[in-house]
């Protein structure tokens, strides 16, 4: 059989195969319309567990031979599951233990997926074995092009409170503070009585009368994430030991709270991501632009794999709305413009039984003469011509900063406002910054922040001293900071920085808090800022200025006259900061004066309003402008004469036409008219 090549050089199409749910006969029409369709890959038995070991220990991969081979010749590469996330259900009968619980006890059964605890030995075992043998099996295979690990680690079960997860978090306790002492002091355990005497004593936090102790929330979270990282570790460590040829990846969910990838991305060969925007969001391919750009830069700048997006409907919310005519192009087409080289879904053939039966797919249920099939097959011919697209990459000025470990210790209780939430945050900050067309990568606290020309951190409660050191760091050498409120609260262990708030950034920012003043639901606050006039919503804090000017203050409540918005001249760079939820508007207006300090151009300078712009550029100058009209109407987009749209737009006298939902790819030839970014 002749090898089925997975070169960088295109940009890959296709989607998950679940030939296990059909017969044979449908197998050979599928290779065939495969072909007809431009699918270059497919992920491979994902949920096939049960039927490749039906009983403990005994095999049977005939049927995945036989696929193997069929894609093989159909020259369709494989990213072949490592089929290990579902277990079969003779493993919760034999290893009842190996079933996932809730905080308050519930025991989640089996009768759907992913019903395993990530902490339980058995299920690794069980894990492994598997795969050692699919490695042997299939590791030269000519067809095999890449490991798909697992699948969406973490997605149904995140948290598991069994007796095996409190024998791994005491374990992962004792690595991380060494004896109890440190732990006691870590958790703050002279408070309300809770002080440990012996390790035994220990569990994870589960239901209690009233809040439990953050920091042992706080680090429950990172246990968990750590638990679900090692069970793909395992797997891994198979997969490089037997087939240390063969690429690793598995599907990540981007913005997701319970995985913590920056963690997760230096075990990955090449990052890929599952994408399910809402089509009834209006503001939905803001958000997955933020996704997308996050798995551009936990990559550290590769291209990385769409693996899931729906061709249409996905069956999963309480509405279901299909993507309407040019939608899931554009979509596609946009994942590609922050930095994608395949493009994937979920699935090929809709389901005909189980949950899933009205999700969509690249194959309906209506058969290959339908609206959603001629979408695919053009977008997959479309594809096939823009191999020149391929690793290409986006380079950025600007960076937001985003942290796990605060997000989980921001949306603990018992704050002065539960209203404050990490994501609500992030798109307030990234939204004006996405209008302006300003490139974004996302960037960790440890993160190389050297490579920026504005780093924006929006509302980062937790945040080490350390941290805290290098972004300071950051401003002296000519770094520009936008920090919200409620940013460098807490140190790892959420203990307050003492001293006034922020403690560890009072120096940088010049100023300090003395009190918070969260606003109620629906309650405004008046800001002036400058000539401009606008509200503020969430939050306002008493504000104290300690060498940084104030540029906003607020215009009404208990804090009237008090600042709102500082800057702070430090060193060589700039640090502003931001001490409510300013309204849109003003949000934009702090931002866009924040670029211009900083010298950070947008992609595009004048676009009609919903007209995305993003850049790649490949090692020898070229470059491409991609442009995505995701608003209403045609818009009209001003070019510089001679440009050549690769999708075959026209461009009239230096004008291109885009229409609604319309898509161009302009190739310019290292003639960066506008974007300053720096190549990484
Ligand atoms: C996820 C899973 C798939 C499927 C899709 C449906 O992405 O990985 O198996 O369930 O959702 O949207």
């Amino acid at each position: 059989m002749k090898q089925v090549p997975f070169a960088a050089d295109r940009i890959h199409f296709g989607g998950d195969y679940n030939p296990e749910q059909w017969p044979r006969e449908v197998w050979d029409e599928d290779m065939r319309l495969m072909r007809e369709s431009g699918v270059s890959i497919v992920s491979l038995g994902i949920f096939g567990w049960a039927q490749v070991e039906p009983r403990p220990g005994e095999y049977d991969f005939a049927w995945v031979d036989d696929v193997m081979d069929r894609l093989a010749g159909a020259e369709v590469a494989v990213s072949l599951a490592t089929m290990t996330a579902s277990p079969p259900p003779w493993m919760a009968r034999l290893h009842p233990e190996t079933l996932p619980v809730r905080e308050d006890g519930t025991v989640l059964h089996p009768g759907a997926r992913q019903h395993y605890c990530p902490s339980s030995p058995v299920y690794r075992r069980y894990a492994v074995a598997l795969v050692e043998r699919l490695a042997e099996r299939y590791g030269d295979h000519p067809a095999l092009a890449l490991w798909h690990v697992g699948n969406e680690y973490g997605c149904h079960v995140s948290l598991s409170y069994s007796y095996a997860a409190e024998e791994g978090f005491r374990a992962w306790l004792r690595e991380r503070y060494g004896d109890l002492d440190a732990l006691n002091d870590a958790w703050s355990t002279a408070f309300w009585s809770q002080r440990y005497g012996d390790w035994e004593e220990v569990q994870p936090p589960r239901t209690a009368p009233t809040f439990p102790n953050p920091a042992q929330q706080l680090d429950f979270r990172r246990y968990s994430s750590d638990a679900l990282l090692a069970c793909y570790a395992a797997e891994v460590e198979v997969l490089r030991r037997v087939t240390p040829q063969v690429p690793v990846t598995t599907n990540l969910l981007g913005v997701w709270k319970p995985v913590d990838y920056f963690r997760w991305a230096p075990q990955l060969d090449v990052v890929s991501h599952d994408s399910y925007p809402d089509p009834n969001d209006p503001e939905t391919h803001v958000r997955v632009a933020f996704a997308y750009d996050l798995m551009r830069s936990i990559g550290d700048g590769a291209p990385w794999l769409l693996m899931e997006q729906a061709p249409s409907a996905v069956n999963w919310r309480r509405r279901n709305a299909p993507k309407r005519d040019g939608q899931m192009r554009l979509w596609s087409y946009q994942a590609i413009a922050h930095g994608a080289d395949a493009i994937m879904y979920f699935q090929w053939r809709q389901s005909r039984g189980g949950a899933e039966k009205f999700h969509s797919a690249m194959v309906p249920h209506a058969g290959t003469d339908t609206r959603v099939h001629r979408a695919v097959r053009e977008l997959g011919r479309e594809l096939d011509g823009l191999a020149e697209l391929a690793g290409t990459r986006t380079a950025a000025d600007v960076a937001v900063m985003l942290d796990w470990s605060s997000w989980w210790a921001l949306e603990l209780e018992s704050h002065p406002s539960a209203d404050l939430l990490q994501m609500e945050a992030v798109h307030e900050h990234y939204l004006p910054l996405w209008e302006a067309n300003v490139a974004c990568d996302v960037v960790s606290p440890g993160g190389d922040l050297g490579r920026y020309r504005l780093v924006v951190v929006p509302n980062l409660y937790l945040l080490s001293g350390a941290d805290a050191a290098r972004l300071d760091r950051f401003v002296r050498d000519g770094g520009h900071v936008i920090v919200s409120f409620f940013s460098g609260i807490v140190d790892e262990a959420d203990r307050v920085h003492l001293g006034g708030y922020p403690a560890p950034l009072c120096e940088t920012l010049g100023i300090s808090v003395e009190e918070h003043w969260p606003l109620d639901d629906g309650e405004e606050v008046a800001l002036e800022l400058g000539d401009e006039r606008g509200t503020g919503t969430l939050w306002s804090e008493h504000v104290r200025l300690e060498g940084a000017e104030a540029v906003a203050v607020f215009g009404s409540g208990e804090l009237a006259g008090r600042p709102a918005v500082t800057r702070h001249g430090r060193g060589r760079g700039v640090a502003t900061y931001v001490a409510t939820r300013p309204e849109r508007p003003l949000m934009a207006s702090i931002l866009a004066r924040a670029c211009a300090d900083a010298g950070v151009a947008p992609v595009h300078l004048s676009l009609p309003p919903g007209v995305e712009a993003t850049r790649r550029r490949g090692d020898d100058g070229r470059e491409y402008l991609f442009l995505l009209n995701h608003g209403r109407g045609t818009a009209e987009v001003a070019l510089a004469p001679g440009a050549d749209d690769l999708l075959g737009g026209r461009v009239d006298d230096g004008t291109l036409l885009l229409e609604e939902r319309g898509v161009a790819i302009v190739r310019e030839q290292g003639s960066a008219t506008t974007a300053q970014g720096r190549p990484r």
